[in-house]
This record gives structure tokens, C-alpha cells and sequence, in this order.
């Protein structure tokens, strides 16, 4: 008896061995395949700005000690429109928009949000929905105090349009105007599947499995032109492999599981709804797996029963990022509300 347990427990230590032999080769194999670093980012990322066709200035601002990498793009004396990106993302996935809005008579200026893409990612210890507004939110408030931000429009997408919902709110009187790009978080309702991925928050998934993770990456990640071309989904890989996803971590926690498949929103967009002075323009995606057309609908109507002024478009063909997948059509809906010319001329 005794024999046979000793056995078995070399059996299974020999087992794991192997397993942990097999993970941290692949591990290995991963890097020597898809090598990733902050020189590599800052490559891949120079070529996605050059398709841009419109010349870029880069600067880390520095607010709170930490570097908030910011793009400046056109005239500085014309008005500034401030570009906020969602979920994994950075200003560089604004690229083909640029140029559109700098004609339109703008001093555009991405920055990539606390935690994401390029800038700083501080160790993340908050708990509460109140902590992760507040990490991004004080961070963004102290960005655009150092750049002299005091009036400025805003485009903002997805979760970036949720958190600056939550800006132009607290901070009345400095956002001149507002669109909110297929905005998430919309509704406490969330599929399981969504739920799982911000919840395991996909960088760290990236950055630890190595081989498996990249695997895993080519094969959730959208294979259509829009995502692929122009470098973008290596920029996507390397952004997600940077250490410390302090961006996903905080944004993990605005979903809670109230029971093992029921993933919630905690505090959802559509209950936080009051009455802005500046205009909001909602746009929604016929084609969006990620927020429901219906959600952003049902946004829109809240939005006008609050008394804002506000007004809902639609593009056509396009998934969660029309202004990357669409971008002529996403101009033409931007230019009807943002264009100061065209404006000027009304
Ligand atoms: C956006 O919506 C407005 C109001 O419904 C409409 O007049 C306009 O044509 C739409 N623009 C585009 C580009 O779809």
C-alpha cells in the first residue's frame, strides 16, 4: 500500500514536471517567435502614424509623476478636439481619422489613457467602480490642466466614451462638444463570454502564456483590412504584451459576477444619465458584436429625456470601431456636427 501511494506520487510529480516543462518551453518559443518590447512598440507604432499622411508631434506629457504619451496633430491656434480610444487600445488607432479632422479646422490631440497603449502603467489597487473612474479621470483631468486644456470637443469610443461621459459631467463647462463613438458599458446586461474576457483581462492572458497566447490572439483577433493593414495588429499585440495591464485591471473593475454565468455592468451608462449643457452626438454600428445597436439606441433616448441636446447616427457596415472600419462615413458624420467651415458657412 505504502509502495503504491510513494508511486503514484512520483507519478504525478513527474506528470507536472512535464507540464511545467512544456509551458515554460512554449513560453520561451513564444518569445523568440513574437519578441516584444518598448523599442518594438515604439517601431510598430511609428509606421501605424505614417499612414496617417499627415505630420504628428509626439510628447509625454507628465502629470502626477506619471508620462501620458500625447499626439498632436494640425494648427494649435484652432480650436482643440481631444480623442479618447477604448478598451486595449491607443491614440494610434485614431490614424485614419487625423487628417479628416484637421480639415475640419481642429488642433487634434490623442492621448493614450492612463494604464494603455503607450503611457505609463502604474500599479493598479483600487476595488471600486468609483476607484477606476476616479484612476483614469484624475489623470486625464491633470493632463489637459498641464496642456491648457480649459475648452475642448471630444470624440470618444467605447469604454473612453463612457469615461468621458463621466468627465463632461464632473467637469461642466469644459467640454464644448461631445460624441460618444458605440459607447459600452451602456447596460447592466452583459453576455458570459464578454464578461469572462474583461474580467481575465485579455493583456495578461497575452502577455503569460507566451506561445499558446499569441495562438490564442491570432485567433480572436478580427481578420478583416481595417485591423490588419497598416501594421495595427502587431502595434495591438505588442501594446498588449507591455508589462502591468493597469488599463485592463482597472476597467475589470466595473463588472461584477452576481452569480457564476451572470456578469453585470455595476454601475451601467444608461443609470448615470444627467442633463449636460454641451451638445452629444451618439453613434452607433449596424454591426456591432460588442455593443448591441439596440444598447446605444436605448442610450440615445435616455440621453434626450435628460434634455440634452443630442443627436443619434448610424453607420452602416461597420463592427465596434467605425471611425477605423468606415472612416468616410464616420467623416461625413463627424463633419456634420464638428466641421467649422462647413459650419461657419451655415
Ligand atoms: C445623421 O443623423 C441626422 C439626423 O437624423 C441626419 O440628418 C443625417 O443625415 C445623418 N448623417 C449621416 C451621415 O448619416
Amino acid at each position: 500500500m505504502m509502495m503504491w501511494l510513494v508511486g503514484a506520487v512520483f507519478k504525478a510529480l513527474r506528470v507536472a514536471s512535464n507540464l511545467v516543462f512544456f509551458f515554460e518551453a512554449q513560453r520561451l518559443l513564444g518569445c523568440l517567435i513574437k519578441p516584444t518590447s518598448d523599442e518594438r512598440v515604439q517601431r510598430v507604432d511609428q509606421k501605424v502614424l505614417e499612414a496617417a499622411g499627415v505630420e504628428l508631434r509626439h510628447e509625454n506629457v507628465k502629470c502626477a509623476g506619471y508620462k501620458i504619451r500625447t499626439v498632436f496633430c494640425g494648427n494649435p491656434t484652432d480650436p482643440p478636439l481631444v480623442l479618447i480610444h477604448g478598451h486595449s487600445m491607443s491614440s494610434s488607432f485614431w490614424y485614419r481619422n487625423f487628417a479628416d479632422l484637421v480639415n475640419m479646422g481642429y488642433y487634434v490631440i490623442g492621448l493614450d489613457l492612463l494604464g494603455w497603449g503607450r503611457s505609463e502603467r502604474p500599479f493598479y489597487s483600487g476595488e471600486t467602480v468609483e476607484d477606476s473612474v476616479h484612476f483614469y479621470m484624475e489623470s486625464f483631468n491633470e493632463w489637459r490642466v498641464n496642456l491648457r486644456l480649459e475648452k475642448f470637443s471630444v470624440i470618444a469610443h467605447s469604454i473612453g466614451a463612457y469615461l468621458a461621459y463621466e468627465f463632461a459631467k464632473r467637469h461642466p463647462g469644459t467640454v464644448t462638444r461631445l460624441m460618444l463613438v458605440t459607447p459600452a458599458a451602456i447596460e447592466q446586461r452583459l453576455s458570459l463570454l464578454t464578461g469572462i474576457y474583461f474580467t481575465l483581462t485579455p493583456q495578461t492572458v497575452a502577455r503569460r502564456l507566451g506561445l499558446l497566447g499569441y495562438l490564442l490572439f491570432e485567433m480572436k483577433f478580427p481578420k478583416e483590412e481595417p485591423y490588419t493593414a497598416n501594421s495595427l495588429k502587431d502595434l495591438t499585440w505588442q501594446l498588449n504584451c507591455r508589462p502591468t495591464p493597469s488599463g485592463d485591471i482597472a476597467i475589470r473593475h466595473l463588472i461584477e459576477f452576481e452569480s457564476w454565468n451572470r456578469p453585470v455592468v455595476k454601475r451601467p451608462f444608461i443609470n448615470s444619465l444627467e442633463h449636460l449643457e454641451m451638445p452629444v452626438h451618439v453613434v452607433s454600428a449596424d454591426m456591432d458584436t460588442l455593443v448591441s445597436i439596440q444598447s446605444v439606441e436605448n442610450l440615445y433616448r435616455a440621453l434626450v429625456k435628460t434634455g440634452t441636446e443630442c443627436t443619434y447616427n448610424v453607420t452602416i457596415g461597420s463592427n465596434h470601431c467605425p471611425f477605423l472600419e468606415v472612416p468616410d462615413q464616420f467623416r461625413e458624420i463627424v463633419g456634420k456636427y464638428f466641421d467649422r467651415k462647413m459650419r461657419a458657412g451655415a
